[in-house]
């Protein structure tokens, strides 16, 4: 055999023929359609708020409950055009216009993402700034008084939902939602703008309070995130302005 074949063979076997004796690449595969909603990471360790709220139930809570509303609401998303491309805001201000599977997801996501934000660990939340705390005052009395209405509103919601404190434009308010629906929802009984809201759904409690939803509602003020109220206070009133 002559010597050019000689190697041209051996480079066949192997495998180090060039680019004219390679198989044909495969086309690559077309990139997924990137999602319209993700689930964030929580701002601090799932036991970081315990001995408030457990950590079994924050793992549980954000990396299913809240994770089976994105889902959820990225499938109905991708089932309707009309949504595609909306704002989770635009989509809650037209609501009313949608399925029940939307407003239950897409509520549960703008809820729960507000919700782990308005939480810190025990003892790093600060405290109401100066405006916020004078215009709770100049609603509700006190402090005190707020927090007795705002934990009444919440221990009152039969069955599943949230408690909120809301700027409505012009004051305070304490109210209630059902399932998912919040304040900004096209068809919200109370529109404006969520301050302090808390989940008031078993699955928030449930491991670690069982059915004593009040211990649950009386505790929840070591782990309130007032620092993060009093920026969502400054924005919903400069807004307003
Ligand atoms: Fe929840």
């Amino acid at each position: 055999m002559p010597a050019i074949v000689r190697i041209a063979a051996a480079a066949l076997v192997l495998g180090l023929a060039g680019p004219a004796l390679a198989a044909p690449a495969a086309s690559p595969a077309p990139a997924p359609a990137a999602e319209a909603f993700s689930l964030a990471p929580l701002p601090y360790a799932y036991e970081a708020l315990e001995p408030v709220i457990d950590a079994q139930t924050m793992r549980i809570h954000h990396g299913k409950h809240h994770q089976a509303y994105v889902n959820n609401l990225n499938t109905a998303v991708k089932a309707s055009p009309a949504l595609q491309g909306k704002s989770l805001e635009a989509i809650l201000a037209d609501v009313q216009n949608q399925p029940a599977v939307v407003r239950n997801n897409a509520g549960g996501h703008y809820n729960h993402t507000l919700f782990w934000t308005l939480m810190a660990p025990p003892g790093t939340g600060g405290e109401p700034s100066a405006a916020l705390a004078d215009r709770i005052r100049k609603d509700f009395g006190s402090i005190d008084a707020f927090k007795q209405a705002f934990q009444a509103a919440g221990a009152q919601r039969f069955g599943s939902g949230w408690a909120w404190l809301v700027w409505t434009g012009d004051k305070l308010v304490v109210t209630s939602t059902p399932y998912q629906d919040n304040p900004l929802m096209g068809d919200a009984p109370v529109k404006g703008a969520p301050i302090i809201a808390n989940d008031v759904w078993e699955h928030a409690y449930y491991l670690k309070y069982q059915n004593n939803r009040g211990a649950y509602l009386s505790g929840w003020w070591g782990v309130l995130n007032w620092n993060q109220a009093n920026r969502l206070f400054e924005t919903a009133t400069r807004k307003g302005k």
